[in-house]
């Protein structure tokens, strides 16, 4: 039961956070995170993800000027942008799973940043044609890999707390 209790903390602690202290994540905790990231499930476990870890100013602000609900990317230190890449996952109906594959291991990087004392916000891309050629653009990204999100980081400078959103009627037991 601690274990759980220890978990259920984490997951409700982990808000959206938008306003981060001016300095920078340090390079060990970028790795944690990334390793957080990386130890999702993934469909046959093709793991079909890359990252794009992006720190340099110029791009975080092109990236929040463009994006049209990331204008917290002008304060963040940090962005990480987990993408899929359509030539890591099989042809036809199984191809289409890289997008839960992808959004698990963006929900790891997200609860191991809360549990590192770092803040972020999932702000989404795919599958929004306009905001997947803007990032492969400022990024740099080849054609068959899709940005799926992008991950505002920092140490918080705002407060949110945890909250349960457990709702029973959203619960049908047996059958619907
Ligand atoms: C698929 C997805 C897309 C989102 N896009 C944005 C976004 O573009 N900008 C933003 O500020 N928040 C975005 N969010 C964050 C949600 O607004 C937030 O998770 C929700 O309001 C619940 O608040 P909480 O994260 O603090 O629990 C997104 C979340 C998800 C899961």
């Amino acid at each position: 039961m601690d274990d759980f209790n220890h978990c259920y903390d984490l997951l409700l602690a982990r808000r959206s956070i938008r306003r981060y202290e001016d300095r920078p994540v340090p390079e060990e905790l970028v790795t944690r995170l990334l390793e957080a990231a990386m130890a999702a499930p993934s469909s046959s476990n093709e793991q079909p993800w890359h990252f794009v870890v992006v720190t340099e100013r110029a791009a975080l602000n092109e990236l929040g000027e463009r994006h049209p609900y990331a204008h917290m990317l002008h304060e963040a230190p940090l962005c990480i942008v987990p993408c899929g890449d359509l030539d890591l996952v099989p042809d036809g109906l199984g191809g289409e799973y890289w997008v839960q594959d992808v959004a698990a291991a963006t929900q790891n990087l997200l609860l191991a940043a809360t549990a590192l004392g770092l803040g972020g916000v999932w702000c989404g891309v795919h599958p929004e044609p306009e905001r997947i050629d803007m990032v492969r653009e400022v990024l740099g990204i080849p054609e068959r890999v899709i940005p799926f999100c992008l991950i505002p980081l920092g140490y918080p400078a705002e407060e949110k707390h945890p909250r349960t959103q457990y709702r029973e009627m959203r619960v049908h037991h047996e059958r619907w």
